[in-house]
């Protein structure tokens, strides 16, 4: 596949230290890129009330959808929120949650919307990501939702660029709105309280950005993380974020109130860091037996694509415990907040710029 030339990331990004709050504040804004709300760039940086701010305003777009699609009074879809916004979904890097769920929230909410992959643009004859974005922005683009294998990609943008900039997952830095709907919908199963409550995030926690937003957003909201996979897999200065590592998958899950099992990602994987697949999944999977050692009503995540019966067994992913597809559908409500907050703070920082 080709690649953007991106230019210089921000510090550290890639790693487990904070390359978020070492951004400088933009000027214009006042604000360092993290708090900008014309962006939403990664969850690390972000207090308890921003965070809950989000998941008040996606659980409020879950009811609006179902009531439209259920037809009733108060509006159908499209919805005008987006009217005269026009977004492009910048993918890339594969996907099919995170595009689509994009793509339906934003023309759920009645914008424009665009589409560019790596395949069957400019892209593939050598055009940087700046040049790209800054071609599609001059056709009269406001909000950038981009995917990007170079952890970074979406700070490099917001910094460069008069667009509103959605971090839909860079390298294995973050993937803020997967960090959301995870919160989402442990929220709704843990009935709106995270103090007290623990998730075990299980497996490849070196090469996982959806593995640092959850914790960024679990620790935000005072719940706790114990993480475990083969040592190969876990970061050097993991603990400094706030979770505790367990030597075992059953350490990690006895009493735990939920577990995420993360997609083993052979695509960014060195070769030698597993011996085998099936070694993984023997010492490392989610099976009835583990899940068993869970808190009663604790529950199943995974951020998808699934490799079934390695990370998971089928059995477990399809059980009733499994809140999988939950979290899939809670993506286009999520997702819909997050549009509208970026683009509702690009409109009021243009009006300010114009009353100025
Ligand atoms: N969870 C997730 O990011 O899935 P996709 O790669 O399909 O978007």
């Amino acid at each position: 596949m080709t690649h953007h030339s991106l230019g210089p990331a921000p510090s550290g990004a890639g790693h487990f230290s904070s390359p978020a709050l070492a951004e400088p504040p933009r000027p214009g804004s006042g604000l360092p890129l993290h708090l900008d709300r014309r962006h939403l760039l990664g969850l690390e940086g972000l207090d308890r009330a921003e965070v809950l701010a989000l998941l008040e305003a996606a659980e409020g777009y879950r009811g609006r959808l179902a009531r439209a699609r259920a037809g009733e009074p108060g509006g159908g879809l499209p919805f005008d929120d987006l009217a005269g916004v026009t977004v492009l979904l910048g993918f890339f890097e594969d996907s099919t949650r995170t595009r689509v769920s994009f793509e339906l929230a934003a023309r759920y909410l009645g914008a424009t919307v665009t589409t560019l992959t790596t395949a069957g643009s400019a892209v593939s004859k050598g055009e940087t990501l700046y040049d790209t974005v800054q071609n599609v922005r001059a056709m009269g683009v406001d909000v950038v939702v981009v995917r990007h294998v170079a952890s970074g990609a979406p700070y490099f943008l917001a910094r460069h660029l008069d667009v509103s900039v959605v971090n839909a997952g860079d390298g294995r830095h973050e993937h803020p709105t997967q960090g959301l709907l995870d919160l989402m919908t442990l929220r709704d199963a843990w009935q709106g309280r995270f103090e007290g409550r623990r998730l075990a995030l299980i497996g490849d926690i070196a090469h996982s950005r959806v593995a640092r937003s959850a914790i960024f957003g679990l620790r935000a909201l005072g719940a706790s993380v114990t993480i475990a996979g083969p040592r190969t897999l876990l970061p050097a200065g993991v603990e400094a974020l706030g979770c505790t590592v367990a030597a075992t998958v059953e350490e990690a899950m006895e009493g735990a109130d939920a577990v995420m099992a993360l997609r083993i990602q052979r695509e960014r994987m060195d070769s030698g860091l597993l011996p085998t697949l099936g070694e993984f999944s023997r010492v490392w999977g989610l099976d009835p037996e583990r899940v068993r050692l869970l808190a009663r009503d604790a529950v199943v995540l995974h951020p998808g694509p699934i490799n079934r019966g390695i990370e998971v067994a089928p059995e477990v992913a399809d059980s009733e415990r499994s809140v999988i597809l939950d979290q899939v559908g809670n993506g286009v409500a999520l997702r819909c907040a997050v549009l509208a907050r970026c683009a509702a703070a690009r409109r009021a920082a243009r009006a300010g710029g114009a009353a100025a």
